[in-house]
């Protein structure tokens, strides 16, 4: 077995045990990293081109391989690097990950053309293994095998195991569904144990990461913030440092996180861009003054901003001139203030990935963050952004362990560009204005009716329409808004939230009467996917 170095250079050296996930563009994949990080153990995503020092580098316990939309049929199939099998660590294929195995190892992959699988079905196991023994949905009536309600997706099959695997279990057409050699703790699963349809993914996947590869839970709460914390002090030692600071939850738990790392050494700049909420500054001002000792500077950009978004239409378009003002307006704060030599932000890890700046290969970008990838370079100032490997609910347990009250940690997100993502087409001040009256006017009843809680985010979009509507004897054209409120877990994926319909109605007659210029309002009913939670 090769002995992992641990040359590491990530701020989450507390977590010795750690798996790495092979990515081959599984719609799952971010899915797996989460699943994994539940059971304590530190999980990150790499690329199937990582190199062998990456490998190295990030010294994993073991290895899971994911699904992915490929066929090892196609010409120029993403494989595994040949080094991985010699690293002599357990290895887990999923879906097209075990199909890429047994082909790099001497098995043989079939396109089917009939008996594809996608959704729920059941598999049964015939053999026993580590990964599976014990594991039992049903029993089968004639064989007295085990049964697992499995949920799978896949267009080819392993038709022969590599030498020196087992079949361990077989879908309804009597083909591979799970294989492994146990020596060298190699493992195969055709259907997808990150999906919550399959009834014992979870326990498969402990199984793999706690028993296959030893791993212990180190990736706490605790932990975490500690070595954040040491990271912190250790990168930054004496300098001076500005944080971009929004006061949303990220950026508010990386303040605190600079505070415990390197006292008063740093100021915040919030900048107004003039695309925030309803009084967003002075709420976050008076909640700061009140509750932390944080030095703040406010920065008024409202115009340079509008100006700049004057006839601009495309979402990503507005999205890049944001995030250039911003990139602007900080070198403007930092020639202010020399010598600074860090700037903080409280960048997260779905940022990256929806940024497509993640050592993924498959950078397909849904939306760019303005904070991604944005400050790099800045006069020589380094960027640091200790929280760039956390997931939202990681950072707001972390917000809760730091004491921040449940009101703020669980505040709706609200995105980096602001109402420019939620005004379609060219921002106006005048739609920035109603908008935020109607926002104010939804937020504040669903919080009276005890509903801002059940519901994972809301707010309101300004639609650049004229509807005809009827105020006293007069037809009049006024603007359309719609009202969002979605239920999810990730942000992944959502429902739309099922609002009762007597809170619509009050929602809506409180719009129409007082919001100058708005004479319908309409509810969103779309999930994600298709439609993605922000309307641009
Ligand atoms: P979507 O619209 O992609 O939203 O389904 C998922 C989550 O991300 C937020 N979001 C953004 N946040 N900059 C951000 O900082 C952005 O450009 C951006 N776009 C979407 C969105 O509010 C939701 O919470």
């Amino acid at each position: 077995m090769v002995a992992l170095s641990n040359k590491i250079d990530h701020n989450i050296k507390c977590s010795d045990h750690r798996i790495l996930v092979i990515d081959f563009g599984s719609q799952y994949t971010q899915l797996l990293l989460r699943r994994i990080r539940e059971l304590g153990v530190y999980s990150e995503l790499f690329s199937w081109n990582i190199s062998e020092s990456q490998i190295y580098s990030f010294n994993p316990s073991g290895i899971i391989l994911s699904g992915g939309p490929h066929s090892v049929a196609d010409l120029h199939f993403p494989s595994i690097p040949e080094f991985v099998f010699q690293l002599g660590i357990p290895i887990f294929g999923i879906c097209y990950g075990m199909q890429v195995m047994s082909k790099q190892l001497g098995g043989e992959v079939k396109h089917l053309t009939t008996q594809r699988e996608f959704g729920r079905t059941r598999i049964t196991l015939v053999t026993e293994s580590i990964l599976t023994s014990d594991m039992c949905d049903y029993v089968d009536d004639i064989t007295g095998h085990s049964v697992l309600d499995v949920w799978m997706s896949h267009g080819d099959i392993v038709t022969t195991i590599p030498q020196d695997f087992t079949v361990i279990g077989i879908n309804k057409y009597q083909q591979v569904a799970v294989m492994a050699n146990e020596d060298r703790r190699l493992y195969g699963v055709q259907f997808h144990p990150e999906v919550t349809h399959t009834k014992k993914g979870k326990n498969i996947l402990e199984r793999f990461v706690m028993r296959i590869c030893s791993c212990k839970s180190s990736w706490k709460i605790a932990n975490i913030i500690d070595n954040i914390v040491m990271d912190i002090r250790m990168k930054v030692g004496n300098d001076k440092v500005i944080l971009g600071f929004s006061g949303g939850i990220d950026s508010l738990v990386t303040a605190l996180l600079l505070r415990r790392a390197v006292g008063c050494q740093f100021i915040c700049i919030f900048v107004d861009n003039g695309l925030l909420l309803h009084r967003e500054f002075d709420r976050i001002k008076d909640f700061c003054d009140k509750n932390y000792d944080l030095k703040i500077i406010y920065v008024s950009k409202e115009q340079l901003f509008l100006d700049a978004l004057i006839g601009i239409i495309d979402p990503e378009e507005k999205r890049k001139i944001i995030g250039k003002i911003f990139t602007e307006v900080f070198e403007e704060q930092i020639r202010n203030l020399v010598p600074i030599k860090w700037l903080v932000q409280g960048t997260i890890y779905s940022d990256i990935i929806e940024s497509g700046m993640s050592l993924s290969y498959f950078k397909n970008v849904i939306k760019s963050h303005h904070n991604v990838g944005c400050f790099s370079g800045i006069m020589n100032v380094k960027l640091l952004e200790p929280i760039r490997n956390l997931f939202k609910d990681e950072v707001r347990s972390i917000g809760l362990e730091l004491g921040i009250p449940r009101s703020i940690v669980y505040r709706y997100p609200f995105p980096g560009p602001g109402l420019a993502i939620r005004i379609l087409g060219e921002v106006k001040r005048e739609y920035c204005d109603i908008l935020r009256k109607v926002d104010f006017i939804f937020i504040e009843e669903l919080k009276r009716d005890n509903l801002y809680y059940n519901i994972s985010q809301a707010f309101a979009v300004f639609l650049p329409i004229h509807s005809v509507g009827i105020q006293g004897d007069l037809r009049k054209y006024e603007w359309v808004v719609s009202l969002r409120a979605v239920e999810t877990i990730d942000f992944m994926t959502a429902r739309w939230a099922y609002l009762p319909y007597e809170f619509l109605n009050k929602v809506s007659n409180r719009i129409v009467n007082e919001v100058e210029g708005i004479s319908r309002v309409v509810y969103d009913i779309s999930s994600k996917p298709p439609a993605t939670i922000e309307w641009e």
